[in-house]
């Protein structure tokens, strides 16, 4: 099976959109190929036609996917940014939800906010949670697991 192990390789016609400042590790990130719907090593693919939420500015969604034991929150906070962090509170067992007017996540069990690179906030939660990197190619984004 070619897709999984395929090489990560660039494409002129491919932009890497990443968030200044958020999710710097994506600038600097191997880009996955252009093969949109076709999964890469360690990245994985997000269509935005399963998301019509990220295709707004201000938008989120809840990514759940089991098969890549994932359960995060994607968000693009600003035009063609876009950011993910892991949706599991570090505090106890509960989900956080994106707070589109403050750019952030919050807990609503016990109010523990994180910022977009999954840094704490407001406690009472004391540890990060986890960020990812995302790209955008076309019309599928690119979760760096
Ligand atoms: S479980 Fe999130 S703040 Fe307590």
């Amino acid at each position: 099976m070619i897709g999984r192990r395929r090489v990560l390789v660039g494409c002129a016609a491919c932009v890497a959109v990443g968030c200044a400042g958020q999710a710097g590790e994506s600038a600097a990130a191997p880009a996955p190929s252009c093969d949109d719907g076709a999964s890469v090593e360690g990245w994985v693919p997000l269509p935005l036609a399963d998301y019509p939420a990220l295709t707004k500015v201000g938008g989120w969604a809840e990514v759940d996917l089991p098969e890549h034991l994932l359960v995060v929150v994607v968000a693009q906070p600003e035009p063609g940014c876009f950011v993910a962090i892991w949706r599991v509170c570090t505090h106890g067992a509960c989900e956080v939800d994106w707070d589109p007017a403050s750019a952030t996540a919050v807990c609503p069990c016990h109010g523990s906010v994180f910022a977009a690179d999954g840094s704490v906030l407001v406690g009472p939660a004391t540890e990060p949670v986890r960020a990812f990197p995302v790209v955008r190619r076309g019309d599928v984004l690119w979760l760096q697991r």
